[in-house]
């Protein structure tokens, strides 16, 4: 089945099996997809995840979607939508699987120490103006289990509540809910809107964790996690030797954050 469904602000683009629905985004925002343009996939053969890795994406599993946005706003900002999407996708599984998720900064939603959801963000830029962005999620809605490598680090909503729930039902939620967090985080131009949410369900707020260079795995800086900024930064409290205290803020990128005793 192929359809395409007419919203007045979004438009789905729905497709059988693609490489990476991000991957096709991209190709159709080169050629002037719209704004509001979401490309949803039963199936990706090469799912991409952060840092090179890939997503495990099988057939009807779970939720594959990426949205074509073009905010006019500093690309800066635009990396932030990462953190706009993360909180949408939480509360959009909360309302529709009655499931409380957490976040782990700053965009994997987790639950039971795994990963139910991770959110790619990619953007175009033109003479410092951005082109297009996209917001690539992607959902463990129905997997039962998942291979050797994953099954430390990956749950699925199935796994979590023992109910299949409707993916159609959860994508709409989350249209939504991105759509009012996204209407907001632009007119403000800042995290206000979510900011109090994100903390409160961050993975390891107020408890110790280590900053990790995700290239050369270097541990970077320790201290305690205290939450987000109104621009999306970690910020962590570090002590130094001579007992004075400092908050560091880390900007999102080539980081992993770890908390010192466990797995997220
Ligand atoms: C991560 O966990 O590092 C990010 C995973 C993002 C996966 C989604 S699935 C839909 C979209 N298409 C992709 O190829 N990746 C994103």
């Amino acid at each position: 089945m192929m359809m395409d469904i007419e919203n007045d602000k979004y438009n789905i683009i729905r497709l059988e099996e693609i490489d990476s629905t991000n991957e096709y985004a991209k190709r159709i925002a080169k050629t002037g997809a719209k704004h509001g343009t979401i490309v949803l996939a039963r199936k990706q053969s090469a799912g991409k995840g952060r840092l090179g890795r890939g997503f495990e994406s099988n057939e009807d599993k779970g939720i594959f979607m990426s949205m074509i946005l073009r905010p006019d706003i500093e690309p800066i900002a635009a990396a932030r939508l990462t953190l706009v999407a993360a909180a949408a996708v939480r509360q959009a599984i909360k309302q529709v699987c009655s499931l409380e998720c957490d976040i782990k900064w700053p965009n994997d939603i987790v639950a039971d120490g795994r990963k139910v959801c991770g959110i790619l963000t990619e953007m175009s830029t033109e003479n410092g103006n951005i082109k297009y962005v996209i917001v690539g999620i992607g959902i463990n809605v129905t997997n039962e289990l998942f291979k050797e490598e994953l099954s430390q680090v990956a749950t699925s909503i199935l796994m979590l509540t023992g109910k299949i729930y409707d993916r159609e039902v959860l994508m709409w939620k989350i249209i939504n809910q991105f759509d009012r967090y996204y209407e907001a985080y632009v007119r403000l131009g800042n995290l206000t809107a979510i900011k109090d949410d994100y903390d409160k369900y961050l993975v390891n707020i107020d408890r110790q964790v280590r900053v990790v260079d995700c290239t050369g795995g270097r541990a970077v800086l320790e201290g305690i996690c205290r939450g987000i900024d109104e621009e999306g930064n970690l910020l962590i409290e570090t002590e130094s030797e001579d007992g004075s205290r400092r908050v560091e803020k880390i900007v999102s990128g080539e980081v992993s954050v770890r908390g010192v005793y466990g797995y997220v």
